[in-house]
């Protein structure tokens, strides 16, 4: 198949697509001939898309948590797609809250959610009438850790199992409207999101009291340490992550769940064999033993 015939010049709109993964799937999505809607918070990423993709792609201005940014955005959309309609709405932005939940803010938490989960619904919401049009399809970008919560990624995972079941519903709401709504897992992939996860990560344990933060450090420490490792040393790229998506767009009939790297495909195995006990003894040797 040519990658003009993949794509066929169809409406696609992406989230979070400054940067990482998001970046990584509407270059591809591009290349395979859809029209690309790129979300960007900045001109100056809008600028560095538009410069490196075909004049397909059309960066819009998009923050996730605004209901005017988004009503924007999809005036934007409408007025470019008349009655084709969006063929793909890739839910992808998103940030990531690492700390013990003792020493989370519920301001963080709700960031957290309200970025993750009530920015996607938000985005579903509106550009739902679009898609239904073209009978086309949501891909909604969990995390292989929605399905096994880590420890000091509780926020994080309360964000991401909320938008397996929130996906699992809307799949089953949209299904006789001939839309199918998909979940794309990631495993651990070098993106510029762990950087700021340790960022993050410090300035929430600075942030919360001293008697407190004392009680984590040195094992939490540890851990942002070893997830940047597993990060850096992970062979999955970004470009695996945009094929998944690029196969939930094109496959006549996508499957509900992609998982993407060798980490997610094993988690959710993990997820099915191992009973919770067996789990926490495992997630033990992360955060070692109080003293
Ligand atoms: N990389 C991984 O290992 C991994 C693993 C599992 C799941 N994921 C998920 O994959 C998605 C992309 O992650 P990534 O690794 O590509 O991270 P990233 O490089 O940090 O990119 C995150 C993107 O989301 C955007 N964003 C954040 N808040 C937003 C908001 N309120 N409105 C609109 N856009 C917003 C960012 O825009 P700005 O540049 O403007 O901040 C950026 O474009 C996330 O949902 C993440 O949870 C990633």
């Amino acid at each position: 198949m040519s990658e003009q015939l993949a794509g066929q010049g169809r409406a696609v709109v992406v989230s979070g697509a400054s940067s990482g993964l998001g970046l990584a799937c509407a270059r591809q999505l591009d290349q395979l001939g859809f029209r690309v809607f790129a979300g960007v918070r900045r001109p100056a990423d809008a600028d560095a898309l538009r410069a490196a993709a075909s004049p397909r792609l059309h960066p819009i201005m998009l923050d996730v948590t605004s209901e005017e940014s988004i009503a924007q955005a999809l005036a934007l959309v409408t007025a470019e797609v008349g009655d084709r309609g969006v063929w793909g709405l890739i839910n992808n932005a998103g940030i990531c809250v690492s700390a013990p939940l003792e020493c989370v803010a519920p301001e963080q938490l709700r960031q957290q959610l309200e970025t993750n989960l009530i920015g996607h619904h938000a985005m579903i919401r509106a550009f739902l009438p679009l898609t239904r049009t073209a009978r086309g399809r949501i891909v909604n970008v969990s995390s292989g850790l929605g399905r096994v919560a880590s420890p000091y990624l509780g926020a994080y995972a309360a964000s991401q199992f909320a938008k397996e079941g929130y996906s699992d519903s809307l799949r089953r709401e949209l299904r006789p409207f001939g839309v199918h709504v998909v979940v794309v897992q990631p495993g651990a992939i070098k993106t510029p999101i762990w950087g700021k996860v340790s960022e993050v990560g410090n300035q929430t344990l600075e942030g919360a009291p001293a008697a407190v933060a004392n009680l984590y450090r040195e094992s939490f420490l540890r851990f942002l340490a070893g997830n940047d490792r597993r990060a850096q040393a992970s062979a999955t790229r970004p470009e695996s992550f945009a094929a998944a998506v690029a196969d939930a767009l094109t496959a006549r009939s996508p499957k509900s769940r992609y998982r993407v790297g060798r980490d997610s495909r094993l988690t959710s195995v993990v997820y099915r064999l191992l009973p919770d006990k067996v789990l926490d003894t495992v997630f033990t040797s992360v955060v070692g033993t109080a003293r």
